[in-house]
């Protein structure tokens, strides 16, 4: 099998490595939004008729910089964790020097990810005068954790593994649409093109670390990992409402009418749909080693909808 590995020019090519410091000039953004609305599902809500155009433009700031917060937490704190476990060989597989190497390829290049993430971030509050609400990433790790805990309670480190394999493998078509949508800043195109473009390279390292896993895995342990990889999925793809209610009630809404709108936008159906298709190249890659083979995969496919 071939192992994994990332650009062979990463040394010339990655972000990290020879890309521009990406700066917002405001003569450059005049009539564009930070963001684009249609990825904003209350944004358009009836409900919110009479908050007007300033209050929309805070709401779809304050979409930007949870995106992009959530983008540099998770880089480091579920990622990078995994990335360096690989690189210092701490897994239960032998990926090879070469690989371990890449793994802290990948490391830098997610830690490049958070700091572009949190500077575009400080650059548009600055601008926009929008002030940047907290960001709480503790309920996504939350979920990932008890996942982690309901089916690997006794490795963990495979569990931190295979929710990188999860993060790093979902293809959010939305992402790499904004580089080319013109309506949306131009330091904001730049950046989520400059994360897309590395993006491919871990997307196609973590494919293959994941198949050599999988082929290294008892059969006790390969149902376990097939069950928590449907989990993994669901829990790195549906979004968090925690910084949508955050925002509403920034803008002015009552709790009563900030839950109607979230009810109305958030229905599950639709979440659900999202991971289906977000996470169906995840989903298509556990399908390719067998792992829904297993009857008690497919049992944890339809408890979260996403059985075919
Ligand atoms: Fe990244
Ligand atoms: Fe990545």
């Amino acid at each position: 099998m071939t192992r994994p590995q990332v650009a062979k020019d990463w040394y010339e090519s990655a972000g990290v490595r020879s890309g521009p410091r990406r700066m917002l000039e405001e003569d450059h953004e005049s009539g564009l939004s930070v963001f684009p609305e249609r990825l904003v599902p209350h944004l358009h809500h009836e409900g919110l008729a009479d908050l007007g155009a300033e209050g929309r433009r805070t709401l779809l700031t304050q979409h930007f910089y949870q995106y992009m917060l959530f983008t540099s937490h998770l880089e480091t704190k579920v990622v990078n964790r995994g990335a360096a476990m690989v690189a210092h060989g701490e897994v239960d597989l032998d990926v090879g020097p070469d690989a371990r190497l890449d793994a802290f390829k990948i490391y830098s290049d997610e830690a490049y990810h958070a700091l572009f993430s949190l500077d575009v971030v400080q650059q548009v509050e600055k601008v926009t005068a929008t002030p940047v609400l907290p960001y709480d990433f503790g309920p996504r790790m939350a979920r990932l954790d008890r996942t982690a805990h309901q089916f690997l309670p006794e490795h963990r480190r495979l569990a931190h593994l295979l929710q990188v394999v999860a993060f790093e493998t979902v293809v959010t078509r939305f992402l790499a649409q904004i580089p080319r949508d013109e309506s949306v800043f131009r330091v904001v195109r730049e950046v989520v093109g400059d994360h897309v473009r590395d993006e491919v390279h871990h997307h196609s390292y973590f494919t293959r670390f994941f198949k050599e896993l999988w082929a290294s895995l008892s059969p006790a342990l390969r149902s376990k990992v097939a069950c928590s990889m449907v989990h993994f999925v669901d829990d790195c793809l549906r979004p968090d409402l925690g910084p949508v209610r955050a925002a509403l009630l920034s803008v002015g809404l009552t709790a009563d009418h900030t839950e109607q709108v979230i009810r109305d936008c958030y229905r599950e159906e639709e979440l659900v749909a999202g991971v289906r298709d977000a996470g169906r190249h995840t989903l298509g890659l556990c399908a390719s080693v067998g792992a829904f083979d297993l009857p008690e995969a497919q049992e944890q496919l339809h408890v979260l909808g996403l059985a075919d």
